[in-house]
């Protein structure tokens, strides 16, 4: 039966020609489906016994006429919930992550056939909590290749939520092409009470498949809105719990389709520096928090570079921050909203005077007593509106280039 199925669906040598087999196709796939992989418990919901998977995905009866001339699309399938698969399917209980693969999830929406020729790849299957810096550089690598196809359009990533912002921010970094990359994920499991994953896969291969994607950057395609990369995060886990904050959003995914209302204008894409060519790995990039009365981080990890979050550090903070700098570890702070547009030196004027809180509140520090001169310390780097989190990437990016401060903000300053 299985087999039928996906015969009738034809998701193998991965075009998806649904034609008159219409209503065999609409999401029928009620046979069990298999595992692709170990399945991933999600944090959060049970970690028991594994599921047989799958029941798969409700049927929904649908009529669909597939377009033979619609542009290629590429479905890079790398798990989450998105082809997530519950315990009890219909129920909102626990599910494990990356359980149905690239051609299950496609298949069960029927509709992709209108506006793309869809192929599929499974990059692996797994919760986004499991994928690795060393993961980030062969998707962007494997993407980059795909993209010198003449004949494909752009490139679909389905991906968990928890990690999807810093994934979607490290390809928009080092994928070198105007073509759409639209990373996507889902908050409900595929085989749950209204699952949003179809409908966000949908508008992902709509957006991917548009002459109107081109030049935007990767972009994260969910809840019906399209959103820069660079910007978006995972506020909160329920649908729509993807946002830009004050900045970001270039458009929507109405029922004509894409419409975008705006376009980013700093430096990703085929204008990005960041050649991958001989990268495995990424130079090790720690993050910290600084907080009142903190006295500042110290690691055991022998990092290349340090973010600190902040909206101000103390006194002792500025001085262990200081002390790694002179080290040699770049260290960079970022606003802790992600929201700050102060810092960078990006604009057109000179850079923003820093107020040195040691110098203000370490009376050792201004004393008049004559000292030796001390080694010039490098100067730190200010993230310009990135968040933490996305600032880390940057900066595990760019050391992949240079580990001079200077570069490294004007980096911070075009990206
Ligand atoms: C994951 O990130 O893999 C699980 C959570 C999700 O996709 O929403």
């Amino acid at each position: 039966m299985r087999r039928e199925i996906r015969v009738m669906c034809g998701v193998r040598p991965t075009v998806v020609l649904l034609a008159l087999a219409v209503a065999a196709c609409a999401r029928p796939v009620a046979a069990p489906v298999p595992s692709p992989g170990p399945a991933t418990p999600v944090a959060g919901t049970s970690a028991a016994p594994a599921p047989a998977p799958a029941a798969g995905v409700a049927a929904r009866p649908v009529a669909v006429v597939p377009n033979p001339n619609a542009p290629k699309v590429l479905v890079i399938a790398t798990g989450g919930t998105i082809a997530g698969v519950q315990n009890a399917p219909g129920t909102l209980g626990a599910y494990r992550a990356g359980t149905l693969t690239a051609e299950q999830i496609t298949a069960s929406v029927p509709e992709l056939a209108r506006y793309a020729r869809v192929e599929t790849e499974q990059f692996s299957n797994v919760a986004s909590t499991l994928v690795t810096p060393e993961m980030w550089v062969k998707l962007a690598k494997r993407i980059n290749a795909v993209l010198q196809r003449g004949d494909l359009a752009g490139v679909v990533v389905t991906h968990g939520t928890d990690r999807l912002e810093e994934t979607a921010f490290f390809l928009y970094l080092t994928v070198r092409s105007n073509k759409p990359v639209v990373v996507v994920g889902a908050q409900r499991p595929a085989t749950g009470i209204s699952p949003d994953g179809p409908i966000n896969l949908l508008s992902a291969v709509r957006t991917a498949a548009s002459p109107k994607a081109v030049q935007k950057g990767v972009m994260v395609v969910m809840d019906d809105r399209i959103l820069s990369a660079r910007e978006s995060r995972k506020l909160y886990q329920r649908t729509g719990g993807f946002s830009t904050g004050d900045m970001g959003m270039l458009g929507v995914v109405a029922s004509q389709g894409p419409e975008f209302f705006f376009a980013p204008v700093r430096r990703f894409g085929e204008r990005s520096e960041f050649d991958l060519d001989g990268v495995d790995t990424l130079p090790k990039v720690e993050l910290t928090m600084s907080y009142p009365g903190g006295t500042g981080h110290t690691f055991t990890t022998n990092p290349k570079g340090v973010v600190v979050a902040t909206t101000g550090m103390t006194a002792a903070e500025n001085a262990t921050y200081r002390a790694l700098r002179q080290t040699g570890v770049v260290v960079v702070t970022s606003f802790t909203s992600g929201e700050n547009v102060n810092g960078g030196g990006g604009g057109d004027g000179p850079p923003p005077a820093r107020v040195d809180t040691t110098a203000q509140r370490d009376p050792a520090s201004r004393d008049s007593v004559a000292r030796p001169a001390a080694a010039p310390v490098p100067p730190g780097v200010t993230a310009l509106h990135l968040t933490a989190t996305k600032a880390r990437i940057l900066l595990m990016v760019a050391l992949t280039k240079t580990k001079d401060p200077r570069e490294i903000q004007r980096i911070f300053n075009e990206y």
